[in-house]
């Protein structure tokens, strides 16, 4: 079998210390294809939980997937559904030992475009056909109907797409524990009631039903043995109507069960400032000159002036959450009092538009990137002096804790994950309101703060010694694990 060449060297071997067995269920892995944090958290979370699990990933065998598995072993398959052909499932390893299960079937996935839209930005038309089936496909391995030879213990589903296998398992009567992590509210995977029937969702059940459509994230809020979220503070947020996004009551009545933890996620071991390959390279690995040489490629690459002030820089999608548009009012101000900007990411036309206007009237001193490119934007953590991240909501948000372990202070909405990762004054500044008023107050400050080498100093070292790694994390994953299993047992 031909391996998947590994993503990141040195990494360690894994010892498996048989404390069950787990299948995790993503739409999107860094491996292969990531379209926010939860590929990275798909690629990190699961070799941390190897550890301890014997734990498998399932993903859709996307072009970029297939493309990554050429040599795939074909170990098993799905039962027909939704007046589809058998799926087939595939096994690959990748170079560091994790194992993969691919599913495929061509009609679903093997199309141009991004895991959830096609290129013209709009969702898929089948996508409830497309992660229903994916659902199907994991909750008929934890039953062990596919043929392939390992059957896990719990399933570990991530977000809408596989929601709907926890439901599935219910459904059908079968006792394998599940866990779902919700990555983001705002997407729950709403549907025409209409496609009940082909997505096997049986009549007598009403848990899938929300206001006259149907929810996958519903039904699998209802189902699901645990439900977590990935950090703190966005776990207490999501039962109020503020942030719960019409689904505050029940996930209310989910955590007073004892059934709703916040895990702030970690971030993986390639984020580090003397290994970084996408970094300038420094002889003696000194954490400074390294972000000085990283700062000076960055202008250069983004053709921002030589220039004494602060580099802000913006790292995410460009959509309303992420509060680019606040960004782009401030934009002005920034330049005004003497800083750069630098900005990469793409998203919404209209946000990707009034992005290049700003960088077009302030050249030299706001550069813009639409797209997204990773060595890019770990030279912009590197290089750049603040990070903003005035996002409305963040569930956890890894691009703060990037931006801290690469000695560039995040600027941020005090909010979900933001408020557990980042203290203000300390390693980063916080601020109230999602609003261009706060962010400018906050603005101030970090001009403050940089007009102050020795406080600039005190701040970077702070924020550059917080340990972000995913151990933590996984441990209490872990126990989740263990506490479902416990669960079911005592049902
Ligand atoms: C989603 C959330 C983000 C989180 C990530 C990984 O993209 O918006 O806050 O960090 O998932 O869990």
């Amino acid at each position: 079998m031909r391996r998947i060449p590994e993503r990141r060297p040195n990494r360690p071997a894994r010892p498996r210390h048989g404390q069950g067995s787990a299948l995790f269920v993503t739409t999107e892995m860094t491996d292969f294809v990531k379209t926010g944090g939860l590929g990275d958290v798909s690629a990190a979370l699961p070799r941390a939980l190897a550890r301890w699990h014997d734990i498998r990933v399932l993903i859709p065998g996307y072009p970029a997937v297939l493309e990554r598995c050429r040599s795939l072993r074909w170990v098993g398959s799905t039962r027909p559904f939704a007046g589809l052909p058998a799926a087939r499932i595939g096994h690959a390893r990748t170079g560091d030992g994790l194992d993969v299960y691919v599913l495929r079937q061509p009609s679903l996935f093997e199309r141009v475009g991004s895991p959830y839209v096609g290129p013209t930005g709009v969702d898929w038309s089948d996508n409830a056909t497309r992660f229903a089936l994916l659902s199907m496909a994991a909750a008929q391995m934890a039953m062990g109907a596919t043929g392939i030879d390992w059957c896990p213990d719990l399933l570990h589903l991530n977000d809408w797409p596989t929601a709907l296998a926890s439901s599935y398992l219910r459904w059908s009567g079968c006792r394998t524990p599940s866990v779902l992590t919700i990555h983001n509210l705002a997407h729950q995977g709403l549907f025409p009631a209409s496609c009940r029937a082909n997505l096997g969702i049986p009549a007598r059940s009403s848990d899938a039903d929300y206001h006259g459509q149907i929810s996958f994230l519903h039904a699998g809020l209802m189902h699901a043995d645990l439900l977590t979220t990935v950090s703190a503070t966005y776990a207490e947020q999501i039962t109020t109507p503020t942030h719960g996004m019409g689904l505050h009551t029940l996930l209310s009545r989910r955590a007073s069960q004892g059934r709703l933890t916040g895990i702030t996620n970690g971030i993986d071991g390639s984020w580090n400032l003397a290994t970084d390959p996408a970094l300038p390279a420094d002889g003696d690995g000194d954490p400074r000159s390294i972000c000085q040489r990283a700062r000076m490629q960055l202008r250069h690459e983004l053709g921002l002036d030589d220039h004494e002030g602060p580099i802000f820089s913006f790292v995410a999608r460009m959509v309303a959450q992420k509060g680019i548009d606040l960004v782009c009012e401030v934009g002005p101000q920034i330049v005004s009092a003497g800083g750069q900007l630098a900005i990469i990411g793409s998203g919404d036309a209209d946000m990707e538009a009034a992005v290049m206007r700003l960088a077009r009237r302030f050249r030299g001193r706001v550069a813009a990137c639409i797209g997204f490119s990773e060595p890019l934007a770990r030279r912009m953590f590197a290089g750049s002096d603040f990070l903003l991240m005035p996002s409305r909501f963040e569930p956890c948000g890894l691009s703060q804790m990037y931006a801290q372990t690469y000695g560039s202070l995040p600027i941020a909405h005090a909010t979900g994950g933001l408020v557990d990762t980042i203290e203000n004054g300390v390693t980063g500044l916080l601020f109230a309101q999602p609003r261009a008023a706060d962010l400018r107050q906050a603005l101030q400050r970090a001009f403050r703060i940089y007009g102050e080498p020795e406080l600039l100093d005190a701040m970077r070292c702070a924020a550059m010694a917080q340990r972000h790694d995913w151990e933590g994390p996984a441990r209490q994953y872990s126990a989740l694990y263990a506490k479902a299993a416990a669960r079911r047992a005592a049902a």
